[in-house]
């Protein structure tokens, strides 16, 4: 039996790897074979994902990209591509989080918030995709979150917006995509237990199961739709809340 969840030699581009998801994800991906590419603000702060990634026996190559700068981010690729001759896996993780309320929606963050969570994942995808045609397929998966699809644990406006602008935009690209053999998908995590809620002191209330996700929980899911044991999705979320949000 043929062992479809192996990323033996397929080389993954993980941006935000640098974060708390994103290093869950470098792991597991490494653990599962593949080669990661971290690929966050700067080479250095992937620096403890690289010294993790090998201590798996795994490869790590850290790439500097700023998502929000489309010849940063095809730089970015062309120096993974040069690299390793292929790009099979793009992971968007990159993202920054807010509870912002109505009246704290400046100009300002409205477009910082859109221009990182929303236009960097289309300047990654759009990058991948004539590698990814070139070697024959690929599978991309963006981290949208439960606040694109309900408005948000704490009732965010730009937020959701940008990460309900990710599963609009992941359908538009997998329909456009077939024919490369490409596949689009997201997960939409609920709370996760990373730094990020650990400074806002974020608690388990109203999640069924009783406990915030973790970064693994993410990466199993991102781990499942990268591989080939997904090869019959494209164009869908998994949902990874706990049980605190059920679409109908
Ligand atoms: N933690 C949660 O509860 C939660 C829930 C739902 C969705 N998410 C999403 O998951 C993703 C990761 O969250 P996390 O909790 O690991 O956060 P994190 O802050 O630990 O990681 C985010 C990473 O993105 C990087 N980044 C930020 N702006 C960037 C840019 N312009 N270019 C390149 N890299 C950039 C940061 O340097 C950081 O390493 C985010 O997109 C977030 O919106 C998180």
């Amino acid at each position: 039996m043929v062992d479809m969840g192996d990323l033996t030699g397929r080389v993954a581009i993980v941006t935000g790897g640098a974060g708390g998801i994103g290093r869950a994800v470098c792991e597991t991906l490494a653990y599962h074979g593949a080669i990661v590419c971290p690929a966050d603000m700067s080479v250095e702060i992937c620096q403890p994902v690289v010294e993790a990634v090998e201590a798996l026996g795994g490869t790590c190559y850290p790439v500097a990209m700023d998502v929000i700068e489309l010849e940063n981010v095809q730089r970015a690729f062309k120096e993974v591509n040069d690299k390793f001759g292929h790009i099979d896996i793009l992971v968007n993780i990159a993202g920054i989080l807010s509870g912002d309320k109505v009246h704290e929606v400046t100009p300002e963050h409205w477009d910082k918030m859109i221009d990182i969570n929303l236009r960097g994942v289309h300047y990654c995808m759009q990058t991948a995709v004539p590698y990814m045609a070139a070697n024959g397929g690929g599978s991309v998966v963006s981290v949208s979150s439960q606040a694109g699809q309900v408005g948000g644990w704490m009732g965010s406006v730009a937020y959701s917006a940008s990460k309900g602008g990710i599963l609009a935009m992941t359908k538009g690209y997998a329909r456009q995509c077939q024919q490369y053999h490409i596949r689009f998908n997201d997960v939409a995590p609920g709370l996760i237990a990373t730094p990020l809620t650990a400074a806002r002191g974020d608690k388990p209330d109203g999640i069924p199961v009783g406990r915030l996700g973790t970064g693994q929980d993410i990466a199993n899911a991102i781990y499942f739709l990268a591989s080939d044991l997904s090869s019959f999705i494209d164009g869908a979320t998994i949902d990874l809340n706990g049980g605190q949000f059920m679409r109908s």
